[in-house]
């Protein structure tokens, strides 16, 4: 055993999945170093001189890309990351990819060419986006404006992810493995409006605008030109129905079904996700 590279590199530590995937491994007594701008020592995607500290003493990575696996630059920043991770002593590597996006793709096999002991999990959109990201102001706004259509999509709990990338980076028969990973359910932004208003108890609608109109209204609420560009990519090549079954993903890595909607809502619900905002006081 070598007692050097021991621990597990989770880039995107303090972020929606890596958090969870942290908890887990520090749950089981493993240790875990927190890869990112925060992290001791910091990591940063555009800094490379970060990349070899950040792997000092690590057995394996859950290798996220941040802002997304689809961003131009992507491609060539996670296949040298991972070729260095490999050539450090951590060549064991869960790799979080995107479903149905060729861009995400493209990283995968740059990742697969460095000879990894690489685990892919190539996710659906997940429900959490409606309460830690992005659409939690549509949320609390009362209406999800988004150009979503009304194409259903298999949205997945990221607490599944999770136990997914916990397993792959703990146990090797999950090597060489690709999981394509979606819900047990495919819901239409109707429907998750819907389920969401009642598990929250709050008015909410889905109203469907057009790529253009949503781009229009993110540039208006100010939102830098490269996240419009990376949502319009991600509407126009993910939402538009190819991507609208589920699969066996979670079952098959974890030998039981993933979580559903309604009880990922009723939780975040609870939580307080949701909760109105207090007026300011005076
Ligand atoms: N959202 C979805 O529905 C979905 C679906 C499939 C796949 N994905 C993939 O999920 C990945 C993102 O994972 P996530 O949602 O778990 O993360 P996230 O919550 O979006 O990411 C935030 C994390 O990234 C770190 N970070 C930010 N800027 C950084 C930089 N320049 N260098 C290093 N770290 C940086 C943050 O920490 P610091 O601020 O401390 O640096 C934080 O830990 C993307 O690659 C995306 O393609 C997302």
């Amino acid at each position: 055993m070598n007692t050097h590279h021991t621990s597990t590199l989770v880039l995107g530590g303090t972020g929606k999945t890596g958090r969870r995937v942290v908890e887990r491994l520090r749950s089981r007594g493993l240790p875990v170093r927190v890869g990112s701008r925060a992290g001791e020592p910091p990591f940063d995607w555009e800094d490379r001189s970060t990349w070899a500290p950040a792997l000092e003493g690590a057995g394996s990575v859950y290798l996220t890309y941040y802002p997304d696996i689809a961003v131009p630059g992507a491609v060539d920043a996670v296949g040298e990351f991972a070729a260095l991770a490999v050539r450090s002593g951590a060549p064991r590597i869960a790799l979080l990819s995107g479903r149905g996006e060729p861009e995400a793709e493209r990283a995968e096999q740059a990742v697969r060419a460095t000879g990894a002991e690489l685990t892919i999990l190539r996710s659906t959109w997940f429900m959490q986006n409606f309460s830690e990201d992005y659409m939690l102001e549509h949320v609390l706004s009362g209406e999800i404006r988004l150009p979503g259509g009304d194409v259903p999509t298999p949205f997945l709990d990221i607490d599944d992810l999770a136990d997914v990338a916990v397993a792959a980076l703990t146990d090797d028969r999950h090597v060489g493995r690709l999981y394509e990973l979606t819900g047990p359910h495919s819901l239409t932004f109707a429907d998750a409006a819907a389920v969401i208003a009642a598990a929250a108890g709050r008015p909410l609608r889905y109203v469907p605008v057009t790529l253009e109109e949503h781009a229009a209204e993110l540039r208006d609420h100010g939102v830098p030109i490269e996240v419009v560009d990376l949502l319009t990519y991600l509407f126009d090549e993910v939402v538009d129905g190819r991507n609208a079954d589920t699969t066996d993903g979670v079952r098959d890595a974890l030998g039981r079904e993933p979580r559903d909607f309604a009880a990922y809502a009723a939780e975040a619900a609870a939580a307080g996700a949701w909760d109105p905002v207090p007026a300011p006081s005076r």
